[in-house]
């Protein structure tokens, strides 16, 4: 598994706003929005691509143009939801799959409530979208689904990643063709699993 931690003052500052209590619920959608497409010029790097002639006005030249079978883009509902605009602008001609899970609030383990993509996801690239990477229950979970589904290699793009999370899905994903884009590598969890700093509840401050 391999982690990217995007450094760039417009990332930092978008989320630097969208940590602020004060932000509101629809100020906090646009930024998620704004912010997950500066993320996606990041997960997108390794995208694949093929050439393609280009006749301009002037002369023939080579181009390229994204390859067949096209992306999937996952996000994990809820929180997810607010972070698929984004990355669709990027990516417009993606298929969408939807992934539902929900972290029980005691125990912290996550379940799946619905599911909504391909049974056969060979030779696809997948970009999974959710804002939080905490515990890494859900994240490993969800990617372990997409590889177990045949995906050739799997981009998790998160607002927010915890070191514990970070170490759940190095120990849990070891040697899979796995990637971490976020825009901030967090201090640690707090006893309720929430990220500290962090920025409180993403679902709750999106659709709350
Ligand atoms: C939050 C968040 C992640 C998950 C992260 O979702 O959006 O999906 O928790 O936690 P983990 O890394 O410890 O598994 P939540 O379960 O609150 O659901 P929601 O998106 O519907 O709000």
């Amino acid at each position: 598994m391999r982690l990217h931690v995007v450094d760039h003052p417009l990332v930092a500052h978008k989320l630097s706003t969208l940590r602020d209590e004060r932000t509101d619920s629809p100020t906090f959608r646009r930024l998620t929005d704004e912010l997950v497409t500066l993320l996606a010029y990041e997960a997108t790097r390794d995208v694949r691509t093929e050439p393609v002639d280009i006749t301009t006005p002037v002369a023939v030249t080579e181009g390229i143009r994204l390859s067949y079978p096209r992306p999937l883009v996952v996000p994990i509902l809820r929180a997810g939801l607010g972070m698929l605009d984004g990355m669709t602008r990027l990516l417009p001609t993606a298929e969408v799959g939807f992934l539902g899970m929900v972290r029980n609030e005691e125990t912290l383990e996550a379940s799946t409530y619905a599911t909504r993509m391909p049974d056969d996801l060979s030779g696809r690239q997948v970009y999974v979208l959710d804002p939080m990477l905490a515990t890494g229950g859900t994240l490993v979970a969800a990617v372990r689904m997409l590889l177990e589904r045949g995906a050739t290699d799997v981009t998790a793009v998160v607002l927010l990643a915890a070191p514990e999370g970070v170490a759940l899905m190095e120990k849990e994903l070891a040697g899979t063709p796995v990637t971490v884009v976020t825009a901030a590598l967090d201090q640690r969890l707090n006893e309720h699993g929430y990220i500290v700093p962090g920025l409180g509840d993403a679902g709750d401050r999106l659709y709350g």
